[in-house]
């Protein structure tokens, strides 16, 4: 294997996505916690479907355009992140900031894979009945992230995940992604079916589908555009990563769009089983993080069959955070491959059980031993989230516009645009989207109050 191979071979030789693999793939690091659980909150929050409308607008406007960029990096630079950037640049400081985007994924995946590990309790607990034994959610979940139990839950996840990305790129991510991301939609499709039947549903729909101007403001713009960005799973080298397997001669605008399409499709399924359910129970969607651990089970727990339904729904969610998790993974790993010539298997595993490791003061800091400890007012795990996903994903964001945009003057042709097309592109990468990051990430540092 060399780690030098630009121009042609995927960094691993011949293991790369075939094109539907690399597809489904994508979808599946996009569709995430943040379409499942962080998407029907803040939508509830920040004005329903006028929210959803920014979201939708900024996804194709910004969301679309950097996704190509990175994907773009990803296949003309075909390493890691750190490596992409040195293959197409002699300009040295745009390797360093690949190697911030590595290390994002990895604190990034530390804790994401502690939530991740919720979901799969809660299944656990629904299709054993036994979440539904007390009608007392919140101390349901308290007593649950106060223990020591997520920390075996993580460490399920971190095997999972480790064992898909030892299996390679085809024989693991590919065939990872092709079996659960159609079974996501089934699940989906029969969650929908049962919530819409649900009596009082429709008041949930009218809230999600009807927009409501007047909660518009500049911060849920903020916040939209913000989760555009951490919906398509950008600024932390994943999508540059997965950029790397693909053929030369798949069409990236082609991809760009069917990712974006696909992440939305998700969300728009997901909203319209979180929203109806909530409202036939008479419960708000707009709850912030406990939202599913808490006032979703408590509409399981009183329709028939929740039993089934509940676990169903928690299924759902750990599969959408394992294959995110996945593709989150594959960014160290294969940097590790590359910089300590590793066999994969060794990257993945090593790189696994050291995030398992990064890992557990996160999964005992929500409730937990842990959670006194606090520097600002916020916990180990938040400081995590907010160095990762506030700092170092805007960061990344705007490395890969104003390389693409200013640095690299083939982008266009690796990206297959011309045109019109290329050069709208162009004005996006140069002008719109650094701006826009720079606004979010001055808001997210609570610059705007
Ligand atoms: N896109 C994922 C979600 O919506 O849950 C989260 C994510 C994955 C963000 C991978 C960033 C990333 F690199």
């Amino acid at each position: 294997m060399s780690n030098q191979s630009s121009g042609g071979q995927p960094p691993t030789g011949a293991d790369h996505f075939s094109r539907s693999g690399f597809i489904f793939a994508a979808i599946g690091s996009a569709v995430g916690l943040g379409n499942m659980w962080k998407f029907p909150y803040i939508t509830g929050k920040y004005g329903g479907a006028a929210f959803f409308l920014l979201f939708v607008i900024f996804l194709v406007l910004v969301g679309l355009p950097v996704l190509l960029a990175e994907m773009t990096i990803g296949r003309g630079g075909r390493g890691s992140a750190y490596t992409s950037f040195r293959n197409l640049s002699k300009v040295k400081v745009w390797g360093t900031f690949g190697f911030l985007a590595i290390l994002g994924a990895f604190m990034i995946l530390s804790f994401y894979g502690v939530v991740a590990g919720w979901t799969l309790h809660y299944a656990f607990l629904s299709f054993t009945g036994s979440l539904f034994s007390s009608s007392d959610y919140g101390g349901t979940f308290a007593s649950f992230s106060g223990s020591y139990v997520p920390v075996f839950w993580l460490l399920v996840v971190m095997v999972l995940t480790g064992w898909v990305v030892a299996r390679g790129i085809s024989g693991g991510i590919e065939k990872f992604n092709k079996i659960l991301i159609p079974a996501l939609l089934v699940i989906l499709l029969v969650l929908m079916g049962r919530a819409l039947t649900l009596p009082g549903a429709m008041e949930g729909v009218r809230f999600f589908l009807k927009p409501d101007f007047s909660k518009l403001t500049a911060e849920s713009a903020l916040v939209a555009l913000g989760h555009a960005f951490f919906s398509l799973s950008l600024g932390m080298g994943t999508m540059l990563t997965y950029g790397a397997y693909v053929d030369r001669r798949q069409s990236l605008g082609g991809a760009a769009a069917a990712i974006g399409l696909g992440d939305l499709f998700y969300a728009l399924l997901a909203g319209m089983i979180i929203f109806p359910t909530s409202a036939a129970f008479a419960l708000k969607a707009d709850q912030g993080p406990s939202l599913i651990f808490v006032v979703l089970p408590a509409a399981f727990g009183a329709m028939p069959y929740g039993t089934f339904f509940g676990g169903l729904f928690f299924v759902l969610l750990a599969i959408a955070a394992l294959t995110s998790a996945v593709s989150l993974l594959e960014v160290p790993v294969i940097y590790a491959m590359e910089k300590w010539k590793l066999a994969r298997t060794k990257a993945a595993w090593g790189t696994a059980a050291l995030i398992f490791l990064v890992g557990i003061p996160s999964a005992l800091s929500v409730g937990g031993p842990l959670s006194r400890f606090t520097l600002g007012g916020k916990t180990y795990f938040d400081l995590l989230d907010f160095a990762a996903s506030n700092v170092l994903l805007p960061v990344g964001g705007l490395v890969v516009t104003l390389f693409t945009g200013y640095a690299w003057k083939k982008a266009g042709e690796e990206a297959g645009l011309t045109g019109p097309l290329y050069r709208i592109w162009l004005f996006v990468l140069r002008y719109v989207a650094p701006v826009m990051i720079l606004l979010i990430f001055l808001y997210s540092l609570g610059l705007f109050g």
